[in-house]
């Protein structure tokens, strides 16, 4: 890999796409050049980068030519057809979309938990669900200390993670509401503001969601432990950044509070926000545009044996999203 490579963003313009430029500047991704990608629509328009303009271009299949590293999130949809193109023509395709985490000749990387998986990419590197990764930050170093055998969960997802237009949905609904004026809807099939939606991602003959079985399918994949469960609840609720996740995890061996306290203080990319008498807990409006995640609320389960509830929050734009793409760019270039 090129020391500094040639680097396309795609999906340049959207909630994710603008975090992954931001993440690169900020991180100091050693960049040789940055090409941004986008619809027809978005093309000529122009985004920041290290203070120059950059004039975003609309995706062909023609793009490719150069680029070393390509960063997807542009939609399941756009990757299926354009990563294999990109990767036919010599770049390393990072993608955020769910078109290829299960695939078996493509690995699923969360850089803290297994990096290693990195080296056996054919091309394409898929990035994981936003609240599976966030989920992961914290049970991870908990089942190589303990042994996790099932997991219940519920999450609380904000809107920036169905998109930009979501986030003018939540701001326009709460406008109309407080007006006194009828509740419009174009993105969720209820209206979201002052109100939480039992339902992210289409629905399954099970009745569980696509998004809660992301949980288990790719938690299985990520720690490398084919026999893990997970029953989850995804809800979305009007949180313009940041998703929380509570979780009820049972183990293979005794676990006490102080013991996970330890093992969780030590985790890369978590910190332990935890002080329930100073009313101090991991809260998503102040977790969003952070790189870590937090962990807190960390108690034993009174319904199960070996058990412990846990609290995550984790900015799903960032480590949900970009950053942990950037992350396992990274990775490429070590
Ligand atoms: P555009 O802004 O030109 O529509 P979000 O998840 O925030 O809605 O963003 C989706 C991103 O994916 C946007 O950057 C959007 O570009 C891009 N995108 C959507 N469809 C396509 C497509 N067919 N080709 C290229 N980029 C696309």
């Amino acid at each position: 890999m090129n020391r500094n490579p040639h680097v396309a963003v795609i999906g340049a313009t959207g909630a994710v796409g603008v975090e992954m430029i931001k993440t690169l500047e900020k991180r100091n991704f050693p960049v040789g050049k940055l090409t941004l990608l986008a619809s027809a629509r978005s093309a000529g328009k122009k985004l920041k980068y290290r203070g120059q303009e950059i004039a975003i271009k609309e995706l062909t299949k023609d793009s490719f030519t150069g680029i070393d590293i390509a960063l997807f999130s542009a939609g399941g949809s756009t990757s299926k057809e354009f990563a294999p193109i990109a990767a036919k023509a010599g770049c390393v395709v990072v993608d955020n979309s769910s078109a290829f985490r299960m695939d078996n000749s493509v690995p699923l990387v969360v850089p803290e938990i297994n990096r290693a998986d990195v080296k056996w990419h054919k091309g394409i590197i898929a990035n994981p669900n936003c609240t599976t990764a966030i989920t992961l930050m914290a049970l991870y170093p908990l089942h190589q200390a303990f042994g996790v055998k099932r997991i219940f969960a519920s999450s609380y997802q904000a809107v920036s993670g169905t998109g930009a237009k979501a986030i003018e949905e939540l701001e326009r609904q709460v406008g109309e509401v407080v007006a006194g004026k009828p509740v419009t809807k174009e993105v969720y099939p209820h209206q979201i503001a002052f109100n939480v939606l039992p339902h992210v991602d289409s629905f399954l003959p099970s009745g569980y969601t696509k998004e809660e079985m992301k949980m288990e399918n790719e938690g299985r994949k990520i720690m490398h432990h084919p026999s893990f469960r997970a029953s989850v609840t995804c809800v979305r609720v009007p949180v313009y950044r940041a998703h929380s996740v509570a979780v009820s995890a049972e183990f293979e061996k005794p676990v006490t509070v102080e013991a996970a306290r330890v093992v969780l203080s030590k985790a890369p990319g978590l910190d332990v926000v935890d002080d329930p008498e100073k009313k101090e807990y991991p809260l998503p409006l102040y977790v969003a545009e952070k790189y870590n995640c937090q962990v807190g609320r960390i108690r034993v389960d009174c319904a199960l044996d070996n058990g412990l509830c846990f609290w995550v929050v984790g900015d799903q734009l960032l480590k949900g999203a970009a950053l942990n793409a950037v992350q396992i760019a990274e990775e490429l270039l070590k």
